[in-house]
């Protein structure tokens, strides 16, 4: 007997290197989703609970090398415990859209394969803390290393840690993407931003079968 297919949870991720335009695709994505009629709750990693913002300045405030690798993974997949069971799996229970600007594949990417911790351990730390709260899709912002550095201010920590790192973690979300083809769209973010705002309104209406 075949085992009954999940409808994918109402749960959107924004994935990506630095300067993808992440923030501003989710807030057009929850307006044409609030005109469409539907409750969205936006949100962020790290962060997007009490604590997990306080772990969030610890991880983005300081220097690059502040943290060993291992600490850096515990450290955000902390935040994410209290993100999850605070605001993601309540709203998701109440029926909410949840929009988060990144989430566990920003692990896989920065901390797996940017600073080299074993992807099979994140993986495993990932089911038991996220387990079926996976999101319904993932839109992967992709755009050259360069080009998101440029953009970037410079200001926070990863954007400090060396071009290197930024394109071990884009190769990072090319494979991610890659790996889960149904979860993962990728949106190609070097176009203007109505038009990449086009692709991602496109990839939520064919996912969840909604009109936007
Ligand atoms: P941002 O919200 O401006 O993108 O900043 C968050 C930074 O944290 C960003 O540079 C990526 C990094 N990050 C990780 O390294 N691992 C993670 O799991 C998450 C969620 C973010």
């Amino acid at each position: 007997m075949s085992t009954p297919v999940r409808p994918p949870l109402k749960f959107v991720t924004f994935e990506g290197g630095e300067g993808g335009g992440k923030s501003t695709q989710l807030r057009l994505l929850a307006e044409a989703l609030r005109k469409a009629g539907e409750t969205v709750v936006t949100t962020r990693e790290p962060g997007g609970a009490a604590g997990a913002e306080e772990i969030r300045r610890l991880l983005v405030e300081g220097e690059p090398g502040r943290w060993p690798a291992d600490a850096e993974a515990l450290l955000h997949f902390a935040a994410r415990a209290e993100h999850l069971a605070k605001v993601i799996r309540p709203a998701l229970d109440e029926g909410k859209w949840v929009l988060c600007d990144r989430f566990a594949d920003s692990t896989l990417a920065y901390q797996g394969y940017g600073q080299a911790q074993d992807l099979g351990w994140l993986q495993q730390l990932r089911s038991q803390i996220v387990g079926k709260t996976e999101p319904g899709l993932t839109l992967i912002l992709d755009l050259p290393v360069d080009i998101g550095l440029g953009r970037a201010a410079e200001h926070q920590r990863y954007e400090r840690m060396g071009r290197a790192f930024h394109e071990r973690l884009h190769a990072g979300f090319l494979a991610i993407a890659k790996e889960e083809p149904e979860r993962c769209k990728l949106i190609d973010a070097t176009l203007p931003i109505e038009k990449v705002a086009a692709a991602v309104r496109a990839a939520v209406a064919k996912r969840f079968r909604v009109q936007l």
